[in-house]
């Protein structure tokens, strides 16, 4: 059997950082590790007509915007064995993909996001990703 791995779904939000320090105070009481994955949305790239973009120029602008959300995550994190993931696509997809493929004991993630809705109780993303997770997800406030 290899090491107990939690799921921390980051982007750049003070949610997902919260969720990040939660994540990594489970991870030393476990004796767990923790993979942080960005995904690089579809979606909002298209709106911003970022599909004009060469494949380089849009490869480069996902790493500066999954370095940026690892960086603010990592801050709030304290010493954690960590591993990282960029993925390009819809993230709620993204991430219940690699929580059912790759055998995570459980998903820590922030109820919101970056969207500016805040009267919103719970996002889309987190919301998705509880409906369908094959693990335990704790959803930080
Ligand atoms: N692109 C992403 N990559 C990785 N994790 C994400 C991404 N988007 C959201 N998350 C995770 O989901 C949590 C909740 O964000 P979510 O996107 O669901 O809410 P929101 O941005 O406030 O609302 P919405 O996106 O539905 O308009 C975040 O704190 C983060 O943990
Ligand atoms: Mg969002």
């Amino acid at each position: 059997v290899g090491a107990k791995k939690i799921l921390v779904p980051v982007d750049g939000s003070d949610g997902s950082c919260r969720a990040a320090a939660q994540a990594a105070e489970l991870a030393r009481a476990l004796d767990a590790e923790v993979t942080l994955v960005h995904v690089y949305d579809a979606t909002a790239v298209a709106a911003m007509g970022l599909v004009a973009l060469s494949q380089v120029d849009l490869g480069k602008a996902q790493d500066e915007v999954s370095k940026a959300a690892f960086s603010k995550a990592e801050a709030s994190m304290g010493e954690v064995k960590l591993s990282h993931r960029q993925v390009f696509g819809d993230p709620a997809k993204e991430i219940l993909a690699m929580a059912e493929n790759e055998g995570f004991i459980h998903i820590v993630m922030g109820s919101r996001g970056l969207s500016p809705m805040q009267e919103v109780l719970i996002g889309s993303v987190s919301e998705r990703v509880i409906r369908h997770a094959p693990c335990p997800v704790t959803v930080v406030r």
